[in-house]
Formats: structure tokens, C-alpha cells, sequence
């Protein structure tokens, strides 16, 4: 029972899968989630354990509470414990303001803000077993300025980050750190369906001061510094991981 598990929401392919494989390199268990993509899912469940590392996949929309607390509970009876958890799904739908509808605004906060609320609930359970834990979310700069079509999103980043205060303060008691790390555009799969994609990566790739796009693994690596004990007073924070594209009106 001292084997260390990580639990990524939403692992089955881009910054959750890194995720997923970074943890696995760093010696802990995964428990591989994913609402659709099996396909994606049993790719990163492999190069886990090519990590020499388990692999515990579960299908599970995080949108839906019943299946965050079945999620918990398989991942309570195959491990007993839970030391870290990212809380990385996220969908949503990129409309304009006056093209949304209530069954946008409950699939995008469902996913995005509720999700991160009730996964650590049942996550702070399982990690006072054994002392304490992290946890740490992504967000993007949506969450605090405007970017075409992305209300729905951006609002639920801005109650994600939120939360993460709120979190932050309450679960200290239990030895559980919260944080999350916002990133500018990265070009993943979730691109896809942004409307505007070419603009956005030209823009990202024109504009950034850093002289490059935001990667994969530049967001990676500040989950890491934040799953580290190098960071344990940094408290209910969130991290922009942009090149400083953010700092330009
Ligand atoms: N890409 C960017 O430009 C960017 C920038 C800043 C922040 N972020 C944030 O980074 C995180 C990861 O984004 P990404 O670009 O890596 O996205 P991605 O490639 O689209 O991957 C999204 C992951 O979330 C899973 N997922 C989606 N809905 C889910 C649900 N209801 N329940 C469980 N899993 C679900 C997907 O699995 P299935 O395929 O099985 O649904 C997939 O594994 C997100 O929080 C995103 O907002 C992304």
C-alpha cells in the first residue's frame, strides 16, 4: 500500500495524456479516464505500462455526478488510496453570445466547473486515507479575457479557478494542495473545433513574446512544479503557462 496513484481526468489523448505519462515516469500508478475515446484511452494505458507502471482505465463523463462517485469508488476498491488528481477533461461548445442555449451553458459548466467540485470531494476522501495530496487543474486565459466564440468555456475556467481558491482554503486542513495551471493555445485535438482555429494558431505563433506557441509539455511541466513538494505554499493559484501573450492588449 505505499505505491503512489494518479488519478487524470480526461487522459486519453493531449495534455492529459502527457500528463498521464509524465506521472507514470515519476514512479506513481494511473487511473487512465476518458468519456469517449477508447481507442486513445488504451494507447496511454500501454505506454504506462511500457513505464513499468499499472494502469487502471474508467470510462466516466465527469459532467455527470453519479459517474464521478462510481469513478471513485472503483478507484477506492482497486487501490485504496489516491495521492494526486488532475482535473483536465474539458468540452464545451463555441458559439457567439447570442447563438447559446441552456444545454450549452449545463454541457460546458457540467464538464468544466461542476466536475472539479464533486471529484474533489470524493478525491479528498480518499487522499486523507493517507495524509493528504495535490491537486491541480486546467484552465485557459479564457477564463479572464475575451476570445471569440469561447463564453461558455471562459465562464466555466472562471468558476474552475474559483473554485480552486475556494478549495484551496478548505481542504488545506486535510493536507491537500490546490492549484491549477491556465495555458494559451496548444495545439491538441480540442482545436478542432474552434471555428476560428487557423486564426488563433497564426496569432499564438505571430504574437506570442516568448517567440513560440504554448506546447504540451511547457504545461506539463508546470503541473509537475505544482504535484512537487518545491511548491507546497504556493496555495489556490493559478499558473499562466502563455509565452505572455496574455500581457498584450
Ligand atoms: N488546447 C488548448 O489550446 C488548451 C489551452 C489551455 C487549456 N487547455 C485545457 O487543457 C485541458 C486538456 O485540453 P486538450 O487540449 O488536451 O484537449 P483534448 O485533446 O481535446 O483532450 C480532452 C480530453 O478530455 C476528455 N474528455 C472530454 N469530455 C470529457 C468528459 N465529459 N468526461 C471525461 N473526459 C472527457 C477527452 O476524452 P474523450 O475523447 O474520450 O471524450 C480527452 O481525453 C482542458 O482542460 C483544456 O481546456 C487547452
Amino acid at each position: 500500500m505505499t505505491q503512489k496513484v494518479a488519478l487524470i481526468t480526461g487522459s486519453s489523448r493531449g495534455i492529459g495524456k502527457a500528463t498521464a505519462l509524465r506521472l507514470a515516469e515519476a514512479g506513481y500508478d494511473i487511473v487512465i479516464n476518458y468519456a469517449r475515446s477508447k481507442k486513445g484511452a488504451l494507447e496511454t494505458a500501454e505506454q504506462v505500462e511500457a513505464l513499468g507502471r499499472k494502469a487502471f482505465i474508467i470510462k466516466a463523463n465527469v459532467g455527470d455526478v453519479a459517474k464521478i462517485k462510481d469513478m471513485f469508488a472503483q478507484i477506492e476498491q482497486e487501490f485504496g488510496r489516491l495521492d494526486i488528481f488532475v482535473n483536465n477533461a474539458a468540452s464545451g461548445v463555441q458559439r457567439p453570445v447570442m447563438e447559446l442555449e441552456e444545454s450549452h451553458w449545463d454541457w460546458t459548466l457540467n464538464i468544466n466547473s461542476k466536475a472539479l467540485l464533486f471529484c474533489a470531494q470524493e478525491a479528498a476522501k480518499l487522499m486523507e486515507i493517507n495524509g493528504g495530496g495535490k491537486i491541480v487543474s486546467i484552465s485557459s486565459l479564457g477564463s479572464i479575457r475575451y476570445l471569440e466564440n469561447y463564453t461558455v468555456v471562459g465562464v466555466s475556467k472562471a468558476a474552475l479557478e474559483a473554485l480552486t481558491r475556494y478549495l484551496a482554503v478548505e481542504l488545506a486542513p486535510k493536507n491537500i494542495i490546490v492549484n491549477a495551471v491556465s495555458g494559451g493555445a496548444v495545439d491538441t485535438e480540442a482545436l478542432k473545433h474552434f471555428p476560428n482555429r487557423e486564426e488563433l494558431l497564426q496569432e499564438a505563433k505571430d504574437k506570442t513574446p516568448a517567440g513560440r506557441m504554448v506546447e504540451i509539455d511547457d504545461m506539463v511541466n508546470t503541473v509537475m512544479f505544482l504535484l512537487s513538494d518545491d511548491s507546497s505554499m504556493i496555495r489556490g493559484q493559478t499558473i499562466i503557462v502563455d509565452g505572455g501573450i496574455s500581457l498584450l492588449v
